[in-house]
């Protein structure tokens, strides 16, 4: 970060409300929202490199040592096709203690989640899931000329998975697959383990259910783990999980699916199966490293529960998350409030509507954490000023 805290404390204290509009603000915080054509421009590397990013959940430390020795190691291979990987799908599949067949890689576990929207959408069969959660599926689904049947949260913004499975009985012939995000993006909440198995044990046994785990080495809750066992009991269901947030290689784009071995043979042809050499070499180190990712676990599990516990002391609420990124009931619509961080120097999460007075925020090192309460301090006391509510 290049902006000196002194810059930024200034920054912050323009009074909330005069701030222009931004037209760039989606490129900071839609990663994967909008199609290919309407995406905007990417900002220029001097802009960018200024930014806090707090906006896109991802991993503030970047790849360990070990990580990018592999990477750069696997460099070696960048004029080759079909090079040696290091044995990735392997070194996978020996993780999870499933077999090679269990496993399909993709360029980041977005293509996982679009080729089982590719797969089991066929004939405009729908995907039903909650809303709002990772919205790729549905926007997905648009794409392959479907769409989604969304339930809402429960009040307390949890899933509802007992809803889920009604819901799926009620529309069982329309319904291609279950989407399920656990934890659940933008919430940060889990769907605990006895309520996964209500969930696979209620739906009818031929509906595949995806669930998104993308967040799951960021858990701490022991209520919490991990469907993949269900893969081993060949049920229908596929687990999506990414090197892209736990071993900070989002750029990269490397991810993976388990499931059973039919499911992996009928989605198979749907991967592009274009996944660089480099980022190959990086996963399998990667998933090697379990001191890193301690590490990261550990520290984004310290800024988590710090920076939420300033912002209660502050008064504003924070859900419950399990993940690197949590929301924060900021009693306000939260677009104006966006623009404001944005025009400091701040990137935090866009609107997720109907949740529109909570701010999505990704969790970053600690001085980085410091730095966005600062602002939020400072941004929340000008709303105060300006409007004259105490309660703003
Ligand atoms: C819940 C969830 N699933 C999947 C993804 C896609 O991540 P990637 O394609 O980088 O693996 C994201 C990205 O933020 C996410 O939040």
């Amino acid at each position: 970060m290049s902006v000196s805290r002194r810059t930024f404390v200034s920054r912050c204290s323009a009074a909330l409300g005069v701030i222009s509009l931004r037209p760039t603000l989606s490129a900071w915080t839609e990663p994967r929202g909008a199609t290919q054509a309407a995406r905007p421009p990417r900002p220029a590397a001097a802009e960018y490199d200024k930014i806090l990013k707090l906006s896109a959940n991802e991993n503030p430390y970047g790849p360990s040592e070990a990580v990018m020795k592999a990477m750069t190691d696997g460099l070696k291979y960048a004029h080759r096709y079909g090079a040696p990987d290091g044995g990735l799908v392997e070194a996978i599949a020996a993780h999870h203690g499933v077999k090679p067949e269990n496993v399909l890689v993709g360029a980041g576990s977005g293509e996982i989640l679009d080729v089982v929207g590719t797969t089991y959408l066929e004939g405009g069969r729908r995907v039903l899931g909650f809303d709002p959660t990772y919205n790729s599926v549905y926007q997905h689904a648009t794409t392959v000329k479907s769409e989604g049947i969304k339930l809402p949260l429960r009040d307390d913004y949890s899933q509802d998975v007992g809803a889920l499975v009604a819901a799926a009985r009620t529309h069982y012939r329309d319904i291609g697959f279950v989407y399920l995000c656990n934890p659940n993006n933008p919430t940060g909440m889990v769907v605990r383990k006895n309520e996964v198995k209500q969930l696979l044990d209620g739906l009818p046994p031929d509906v595949p259910v995806l669930i998104d785990e993308a967040y799951h080495h960021f858990v701490t809750d022991p209520g919490y783990a991990t469907a993949i066992p269900y893969v081993l009991e060949g049920r229908q269901i596929v687990v999506s999980r990414t090197f892209s947030k736990i071993a900070a290689l989002a750029g990269m784009r490397l991810g993976y699916g388990i499931a059973p071995k039919e499911m992996i043979d009928h989605m198979r042809p749907h991967a592009t199966g274009s996944i660089n050499t480099a980022v190959r070499w990086a996963g399998v180190a990667a998933l090697a490293d379990t001191t890193t990712q301690t590490q990261v676990r550990t520290q984004n599990a310290e800024a988590r529960k710090t920076t939420a516990a300033a912002l209660e002391a502050l008064g504003y609420h924070v859900l419950p998350s399990e993940t690197n990124f949590f929301m924060v009931d900021i009693r306000r619509e939260v677009v104006p409030v966006i623009e404001a961080f944005r025009a400091r120097g701040i990137a935090v999460g866009r609107p997720f509507p109907p949740m529109t007075k909570q701010l999505r925020v990704s969790i970053g090192t600690a001085a980085e954490m410091s730095q966005f309460l600062d602002c939020f301090a400072d941004l929340m006391r000008s709303a105060k000023t300006a409007t004259g509510d105490p309660h703003a």
